[in-house]
C-alpha cells in the first residue's frame, strides 16, 4: 500500500514539475499558436486546385504537383528522393522507370503559406526583401524585374515557388528540354489559357481575378499558392491547443517531450519561434545519400549564396505534422523519428556509422550511404556550434520527444493517421479527434 502511494505522489510531483516547467519555457520563448490565414479568395482557391492536379502544366502532360505531393504521403511522397518527369504513379506509390532520381526529398507543403513563411525550399532559394523578390531567376528578381508582368502579379513566395517546377527539366518540364525559364512558362501559359480546358479556364480566371483581363504565369502561381494556403493547414495540433488554453489536450507523455525539446535536448537552438523554425540555414551533420545535387554531394544554402560558411546548410525545418511527412532531412535519410531523435543524440555518431537500408522502394540504382565517406567528413568539420554533439537522452527520454513531436505536433484533424506509428510507443496516448 505505502510504496504504492508513494510511487503515485512522486508520479503526480512529477507530473506538476513538467507542467510547470513547460509553462516556464512556454513564456520565455514567448511561444504561440499558429493561426489560419484568414483572407481567402474561394474561386482562386478553387482555380489552384484544378491547377495543382492539371498536367498541363507539364511540359510533356505526364505529371502535375500532386504526383510528388499527395494527401496520402503527408503532401509529400513518401520516398527518400523524388521521382521526377518520366517515373510513373503518384506519391508513395511511384515507379522511376525513366524518371530522373531527384537529388532531394519531396517536403511536405503544409503551413507553406502561412505569416511567417518567407523563405521556401531546402536550401531557401525562392525567398523575399524589401526590394522584391530572390529567386533561381534573375528576370523575376529586385526592384525592376526583366519579367516585371510576372514578377508584379505574384503574390507570396508560396506562389513564387510554384512557378519552379514547371521549368524544371527533371521535375516538370521534361528531362530533355532546352527551354529557359520564362519559355517555359509561356508555353505553360499556352497550355492552360489556349489548351483543351480553355473554356472553363477562362470562366475560372474570371471569376478568381474580376478586375483582371490579361493573365499570364504568375496568376496561375498564385492560384495554386491560394490553393496550398487554405487546403494544407496544421494549425490546430494539441500543441497549439495547449498554446490557447487547452492545458489538458496535450498527453503527458508529449509535455515531457516538449521540455525536452526545449530543454536538456536545446532543439530550440535551431527550431525557435511559433513555426518550430525561423527558417535561418544550419548544417546539423545530415549523412548525404543519392546524387545530391552534384557528383553525388549536396552543399544546400552555399549553392545560392557562395559563402563557404554556407557549406552544407539547409533550411530549419518546420516541425507540425512531422509525424506524417517521413521520411527526413533534405535526402530523406531518416525513415522515421526514431531515427531523427538517434541522429541528434550523437550526430557525429549518425553521420559517420548510421546503417542505412532502403530496401523495397522502386529506384533503379540503390541508394547506399558508405559511398559518401569523403563528402561525410566535409560535413562534420561544418557542423553548427549550437549542435549539441552528444545528447545522452535516456530511453525515456527518447520517448516523450517522440510523443511531443508524434501526437504533440499533428492536427487533430490527422491524428487518425498516427494509429499505425502510436503502436510503437505504448507511452504515448492518442488525441481525441474532434
Ligand atoms: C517530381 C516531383 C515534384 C513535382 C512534380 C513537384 N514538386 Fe514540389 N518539391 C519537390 C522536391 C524534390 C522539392 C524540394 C526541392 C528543393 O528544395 O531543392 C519540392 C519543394 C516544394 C515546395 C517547397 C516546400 C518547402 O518546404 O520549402 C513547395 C511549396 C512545392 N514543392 C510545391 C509544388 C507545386 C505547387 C508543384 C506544382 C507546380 C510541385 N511542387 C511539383 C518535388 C516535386
Ligand atoms: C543546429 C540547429 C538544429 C538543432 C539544434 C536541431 N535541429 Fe532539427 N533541423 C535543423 C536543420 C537545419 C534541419 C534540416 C536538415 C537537413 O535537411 O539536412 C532539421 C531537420 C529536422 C527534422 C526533419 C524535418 C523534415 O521535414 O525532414 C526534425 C524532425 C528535426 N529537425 C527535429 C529536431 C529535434 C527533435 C531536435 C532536438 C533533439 C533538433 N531538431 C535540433 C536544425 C537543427
Amino acid at each position: 500500500m505505502w510504496p504504492l502511494l508513494l510511487a503515485l505522489l512522486t508520479l503526480s510531483a512529477f507530473a506538476q514539475d513538467t507542467e510547470k516547467d513547460l509553462a516556464l519555457y512556454v513564456e520565455m520563448f514567448q511561444l504561440k499558436a499558429l493561426k489560419a490565414p484568414i483572407k481567402k479568395n474561394e474561386p482562386l482557391r478553387k482555380l489552384g486546385l484544378r491547377l495543382f492536379y492539371d498536367i498541363q502544366l507539364s511540359g510533356k502532360g505526364n505529371i502535375s504537383c500532386h504526383f510528388c505531393h499527395q494527401q496520402g504521403a503527408g503532401m509529400g511522397d513518401a520516398l527518400p528522393l523524388g521521382l521526377g518527369e518520366g517515373a510513373e504513379g503518384i506519391g508513395a506509390k511511384r515507379e522511376q522507370l525513366s524518371g530522373v532520381l531527384l537529388g532531394r526529398h519531396s517536403p511536405s507543403v503544409f503551413n507553406m503559406g502561412l505569416d511567417g513563411v518567407n523563405t521556401l525550399f531546402w536550401d531557401g532559394r525562392v525567398s523575399k526583401n524589401a526590394k522584391g523578390w530572390i529567386t533561381p531567376e534573375a528576370g523575376l528578381n529586385g526592384e525592376n524585374p526583366l519579367y516585371a508582368d510576372i514578377a508584379k502579379t505574384l503574390d507570396s513566395p508560396l506562389a513564387v515557388q510554384a512557378l519552379f517546377p514547371i521549368a524544371n527539366p527533371s521535375e516538370m518540364l521534361g528531362q530533355e528540354s532546352k527551354l529557359t525559364n520564362i519559355q517555359a512558362w509561356r508555353a505553360a501559359e499556352e497550355r492552360i489559357f489556349n489548351g483543351k480546358f480553355k473554356a472553363t479556364y477562362a470562366q475560372m480566371f474570371k471569376a478568381a481575378y474580376p478586375s483582371e483581363t490579361k493573365f499570364n504565369i504568375g496568376h496561375i502561381a498564385n492560384a495554386i499558392g491560394e490553393y496550398q494556403r487554405h487546403t494544407f493547414l496544421a494549425v490546430e495540433t494539441p500543441w497549439d491547443l495547449y498554446l490557447r488554453g487547452e492545458k489538458n489536450i496535450l498527453p503527458l507523455e508529449a509535455k515531457k517531450g516538449a521540455v525536452i525539446f526545449y530543454g536538456k535536448a536545446m532543439c530550440v537552438n535551431c527550431h525557435q519561434g511559433d513555426h518550430l523554425t525561423v527558417f535561418g540555414f544550419q548544417n546539423v551533420g545530415t549523412p548525404q545519400i543519392g546524387p545530391g545535387t552534384k557528383d553525388g554531394d549536396d552543399l544546400g544554402r552555399f549553392d545560392i549564396t557562395g559563402n563557404p560558411g554556407d557549406k552544407y546548410k539547409f533550411r530549419v525545418s518546420p516541425l507540425r505534422n512531422i509525424a506524417l511527412t517521413a521520411p527526413y532531412m533534405h535526402d530523406g535519410v531518416f525513415k522515421n523519428l526514431w531515427e531523427v531523435i538517434e541522429h541528434y543524440n550523437h550526430p557525429m555518431h549518425s553521420l559517420m556509422h548510421s546503417s542505412f537500408n532502403y530496401e523495397g522502394n522502386s529506384y533503379r540504382e540503390k541508394l547506399v550511404k558508405d559511398d559518401r565517406r569523403e563528402t561525410q567528413m566535409a560535413r562534420a568539420q561544418n557542423m553548427a556550434n549550437n549542435l549539441p554533439r552528444m545528447l545522452g537522452l535516456s530511453d525515456e527520454e527518447k520517448s516523450a520527444l517522440w510523443c511531443f513531436m508524434t501526437v504533440g505536433l499533428t492536427d487533430i484533424k490527422y491524428q487518425q493517421n498516427l494509429k499505425g506509428v502510436l503502436n510503437e510507443n505504448p507511452r504515448c496516448n492518442p488525441v481525441l479527434i474532434r
